[in-house]
């Protein structure tokens, strides 16, 4: 039976997941959090194709032929290196939605919240100048965002604050587009609508990965999988995520294990 794979440093792919999960409610789907190595964002590229690949050669073996790398730090540093690897395989990556945010853009200003990796990386640098040439792209690397989203602190005084710090200063310089290159950040998306109400809008890219997926699956020839089942896997700890993934996406019945690799 084909399964479809969703891949991430930790939790931030289920925001990624949860658009897959809508888009393609019979699908088989299997969820690695890598919670061990997690952050990505300051790892180099060497060491992320090295992740990736021992991740994706397990999501191989549970039977997935569709990966979609549910993470825009490894898409940046993986996602050739991953095609290229295993030809055999189809993977979705992601990155920040650059370029609807350009063409939607009245004020000429976007900004990009990722993390240092994603936005020191060639895709990136490519992707804007292609698509934002005719714009101003304000980047910025929340620092503590990713382990708030870990802790599934996404409510908190502390975090609006945090999040508040990040946006506010934003909006002061005239930005309007706000797009998200961080798979964990969806997750504080309310906290930031709130704060950035009628100035900006936030751009999350999973719904058109979520599109692209299901596209991809009703073209290939895989046999088509009707169980729906949910199986996540982590390389961190089990209970911990289980909690975690309750608060975020309420509860589950699904089977949560620890990784074996
Ligand atoms: N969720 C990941 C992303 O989309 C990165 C978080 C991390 O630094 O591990 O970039």
């Amino acid at each position: 039976m084909t399964k479809i794979g969703l891949f991430d440093s930790g939790v931030g792919g289920l925001s990624v997941w949860r658009a897959v999960a809508r888009a393609l409610p019979q699908s088989d789907l299997v969820y690695f959090a890598d919670q061990k190595y997690c952050p990505y964002g300051l790892r180099s590229q060497q060491e992320i194709r090295a992740l990736a690949a021992r991740i994706t050669k397990f999501l191989v073996e549970q039977n997935c032929r569709v990966i979609v790398v549910a993470c825009n730090t490894a898409s940046a540093a993986a996602l050739y290196f991953l095609r290229q690897q295993f030809p055999a395989i189809t993977f979705i990556g992601m990155e920040p939605a650059v370029k609807p945010a350009a063409r939607a853009t009245r004020s000429g200003k976007i900004a990009v919240l990722a993390t240092r990796g994603t936005l020191e990386g060639e895709l990136f640098h490519h992707t804007r100048d292609e698509f934002a040439r005719h714009v101003q792209a304000l980047t910025v690397y929340p620092t503590d965002w990713v382990e708030r989203v870990e802790r599934g602190d996404i409510d908190s005084p502390e975090t609006y604050a945090s999040v508040r710090r990040v946006i506010e200063p934003l909006l002061d310089a005239g930005v309007d587009e706000i797009a998200l290159g961080c798979t964990h950040y969806p997750f504080l998306a309310p906290a930031m609508e709130n704060i950035a109400a009628g100035r900006a809008s936030i751009l999350d890219p999973s719904d058109a990965v979520a599109k692209q997926t299901a596209r991809i699956v009703a073209e290939s020839a895989l046999p088509p999988t009707r169980n729906a089942t949910l199986t996540y896997y982590t390389s961190g700890n089990v209970a911990e995520f289980g909690r975690v993934l309750e608060k975020l996406l309420g509860p589950q019945a699904a089977e949560i294990a620890f990784s074996p690799i």
